[in-house]
């Protein structure tokens, strides 16, 4: 049995709920009234709080500024038909925090403070739940050091801190994202599957690059040959070959998404062979050339299931087909959506 942690409330003296305008909220903008916030100091967890979400005063000097000690995990809150609110597969966020925490040297969180956190600010801002088709209310856990010490060593100190974002989806229309051969996301014995700041850091200029060219997204290849597809950054990433769904396989440079786990098992369930293997870019050209290739997605909390429509390598410009002929995607898409929202049985018991 887990503890149940004392959890202290203080409310916002006003709501911003009613300047907020539901029908326009860009991704991870607008904040929910509140935030939770849980301090590690002299090896133990205390003070686990809901306040007025705000700004967190700091030294200069913390190492996560200075060094990157900081990670991070993506969950939505979905609003169910009967007004009850369902967190999606947190358990598994919960998993891969501290696996990043680890990977990273930081101190791990307990699960009741993360979930009991999470829970304790949804409660306090359940009105920030949407109600609306494809809208959620998106969760970012975050620890990051506090030690203000400029030495390079493991901070003692950190803060857990968890946010909430009313919001739709994070793209809007089919992607069209090009194959990176020249940067890098992640390297073997590295940080990729990790959800550190840096990972997103060092993604920036590249990203940057290939927005001046048109592009909405980078598909990250290895660091010895970018010869092989491992994710997109922001999302995992799908492919429809032969009728199966293949998928690179998690290395240690590939985050292990939710939404990727999460898609294979109704894949599987809907009778689609899935390989997770070394996906090649070769393969992926051949395949849209000969048709063999019939889809491409990228999948991720954020993302959902996003389509990709154009895919650009070595200055060429590849088209896909036409998503309305994409059954397999959509149709795992739509199964997701309703297992979410409550309109299908949760048959996996993945909401909370
Ligand atoms: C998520 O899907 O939750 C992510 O963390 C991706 C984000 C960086 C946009």
């Amino acid at each position: 049995m887990t503890e149940t942690l004392d959890i202290k409330v203080t409310k916002a003296e006003q709501t911003r709920l009613t300047v907020t305008d539901f029908s326009e909220l860009p991704f991870g903008k607008v904040f929910t009234d509140h935030m939770f916030l849980c301090d590690y100091e002299d090896g133990v967890w205390k003070n686990p709080r809901v306040v007025p979400y705000g700004p967190i005063p700091m030294s200069p000097a913390i190492s996560a500024l200075h060094y990157g000690q900081a990670i991070f995990e993506g969950i939505k809150a979905y609003r169910l038909p009967d007004g009850k609110i369902s967190i999606f597969r947190a358990d598994k966020n919960f998993l891969r925090f501290n696996k990043s925490a680890r990977r990273m040297a930081m101190a791990e969180v307990p699960e009741e403070i993360f979930m009991q956190g999470m829970a304790a600010l949804i409660n306090v801002d359940e009105k920030w739940v949407p109600n609306q088709e494809d809208y959620a209310l998106y969760i970012r856990p975050v620890m990051y050091a506090t030690d203000p010490y400029l030495g390079v060593r493991p901070s003692d100190s950190y803060t857990f801190a968890v946010l909430t974002t009313p919001t739709g989806k994070y793209y809007n229309k089919a992607l069209r994202v090009k194959v990176e051969t020249e940067f890098t996301r992640a390297d073997d014995g590295g940080v990729g599957y990790a959800k550190t700041a840096g990972n997103y850091a060092r993604s920036l200029y590249p990203f940057e690059v290939a927005r001046k060219e048109g592009f909405d997204q980078l598909i990250w290849t290895d660091a010895q040959t970018h010869e092989f597809i491992e994710e997109a950054g922001t999302a995992n990433l799908m492919f429809v070959i032969d009728g199966k769904l293949v998928t690179p396989a998690i290395r240690t440079t590939v985050l292990d998404g939710v939404t990727r786990d999460t898609i294979i098992q109704l894949a599987k369930a809907a009778g689609v062979e899935v390989e997770e293997r070394r996906l090649s870019v070769k393969e992926i050209i051949e395949g849209i050339e000969n048709g063999k290739l019939t889809e491409a997605f990228a999948a991720g909390t954020a993302a959902t299931v996003t389509h990709i429509g154009e895919i650009g390598y070595e200055g060429k410009t590849y088209t896909l087909t036409d998503v309305s002929t994409r059954t397999v995607s959509n149709g795992i898409a739509k199964k997701l959506n309703d297992i979410k929202y409550g309109l299908a049985p949760d048959t996996f018991g993945w909401n909370w």
